[in-house]
């Protein structure tokens, strides 16, 4: 088989900068070991995040020219609004700035004290407003999804069992709303089955719960399901779609990730009380209704990127180079999250760094040692992004140490990804000379994003 190569070509560039072990030594100890505090010009390979940090085309960039600036009714939202309504089949969309701002909205109106949002994993930022609001999130992911080195086709799957369970405890009453995140950003980027889809909506059904989508990255999602369920392997990515979201009463969207836009999101809906409520709310904290918190051109970006990034050939190559990354890794015997997921590659830390404790943050230390080795700059998720304290001060682990590197779209080629992966074996072979961190500064709150460390 031929090499799948980037489906696109290069028309305008950006240069990285260069730096020297010794110039990155001495950056990353003015960062205090803490890759959010790191300049970005400073960064070789950045994969911090996929999240708005996608290339937009020359089709998006020319539609850009053409947003329609206009406070209300701009010809720019109503290209949005037909765009998301011809993909979900929703029949209200109301644009945001972003995916929390969507998030925001929602469960300050479905949210509250009491309640239970049930999920297969919340995204930070959905779990952090669901709490805001006085409600709980709760995530019922499969058993199969917590296991790093085990591979499966639908790791991002919900429990059915368990959720049937939590509702009859709980009372579905106090259960406004179910969540599907898809793909599972915090499991690993791993995809949800069409069936499990159809499944958690019938036990909602029952139940009488509203089901939604966190449909950041649907397009890959869409994509697994073409190759991984059978029934789907002759249909189109945007059929695949239509019928994930024909299962939603509604969905939130961060436009950042599969819609190659660098801002933008949505809450699209079917319950017209529902809308009435959220662009009251919409129009006090993100803006009027036909532009939420974006400029036309924004929407303009969003409304093409949503058609490109169901292509086939992209989605194949884009699925490709997490494969790619990761079938490097495990040859060299790193060890990764299996099988690879759709926006990102996870590094298993505590098993990379078997000589470093939770209580001295493998995953950070990893994160600093790669970028040490060449400028890569990844994110932890482990012990320093979830840990809590007991009550004497003692660690409270999180479940993993994972380090992810997430790849932004249509940005890296393969050669930075063969340069990842070199600088991650590289790191690998001299393991044992890595050192723990501990913390010096800490925030009350999401303290993996200011925290100051040092080596122990
Ligand atoms: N839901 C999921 C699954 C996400 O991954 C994110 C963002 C959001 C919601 C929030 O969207 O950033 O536009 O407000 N994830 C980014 C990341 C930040 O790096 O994974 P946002």
């Amino acid at each position: 088989m031929p090499t799948i190569i980037e489906p696109f070509k290069i028309k305008s560039v950006e240069p990285i900068t260069f730096t020297t072990r010794e110039e990155r030594k001495a950056i990353l100890s003015k960062a205090f070991f803490n890759a959010f505090l790191i300049k970005a010009e400073d960064v070789i390979i950045d994969l911090l995040t996929d999240s708005g940090t996608s290339a937009m085309s020359s089709a998006q960039w020319a539609g850009m020219m053409l947003g329609d600036e206009s406070y209300a009714g701009s010809r720019s939202f109503f290209h949005f609004e037909n765009t998301v309504k011809e993909i979900t089949g929703m029949p209200i969309v109301i644009p945001t700035h972003q995916g929390r701002a969507a998030e925001k909205i929602l469960f300050t109106i479905l949210g509250g004290e009491g309640k239970y949002i049930v999920s297969n994993t919340l995204f930070d930022t959905t779990r952090a407003n669901i709490e805001v609001s006085g409600a709980t999130g709760v995530d019922l992911l499969c058993p199969e999804g917590k296991i790093p080195t085990v591979p499966a086709a639908f790791k991002g799957n919900m429990d059915v069992e368990a959720l049937e369970k939590f509702i009859l405890e709980k009372g579905a009453e106090n259960i406004p709303v179910c969540m599907i995140t898809v793909t599972n950003n915090s499991g690993g980027g791993q995809p949800v089955s069409m069936q499990n889809i159809r499944d958690v909506k019938a036990i909602c059904i029952r139940h009488g719960i509203p089901m939604y989508i966190d449909a950041c990255r649907f397009a890959e999602n869409s994509y697994f399901i073409k190759m991984r369920e059978k029934e789907f392997e002759n249909k189109t990515i945007q059929e695949i779609a239509f019928e994930m979201f024909s299962y939603a009463d509604g969905c939130t969207m961060s436009a950042k990730k599969d819609a190659f836009a660098n801002i933008g999101g949505f809450i699209a809906l079917r319950d017209e009380s529902l809308a009435l409520q959220c662009r009251n709310l919409l129009i006090i904290i993100e803006g009027f209704p036909t532009y939420g918190g974006l400029a036309g051109r924004d929407m303009e970006a969003v409304a093409i990127g949503l058609r490109e990034v169901m292509e086939e050939q992209y989605l194949h190559y884009r699925i490709r180079t997490m494969e790619y990354l990761t079938e490097k890794l495990v040859s060299a015997g790193v060890p990764v999250m299996l099988p690879a997921g759709g926006h990102a590659v996870y590094i298993d830390a505590k098993a990379f760094l078997e000589h470093i404790p939770s209580e001295e943050y493998p995953g950070q230390a990893l994160v600093a040692a790669l970028y040490l080795e060449g400028g890569v700059r990844a994110v932890e998720i482990g012990s320093l992004m979830f840990g809590k304290y007991d009550e004497q001060g003692r660690l409270i682990p999180a479940m993993m140490e994972l380090v992810r590197m997430a790849i932004p779209r249509r940005v890296y080629t393969q050669s930075h990804i063969d340069y990842v992966a070199e600088i991650i074996i590289e790191v690998y072979r001299n393991r044992r000379n890595i050192k723990g961190l501990s913390i010096t500064y800490e925030a009350p709150t999401l303290r993996h994003f200011t925290a100051r460390l040092r080596e122990v």
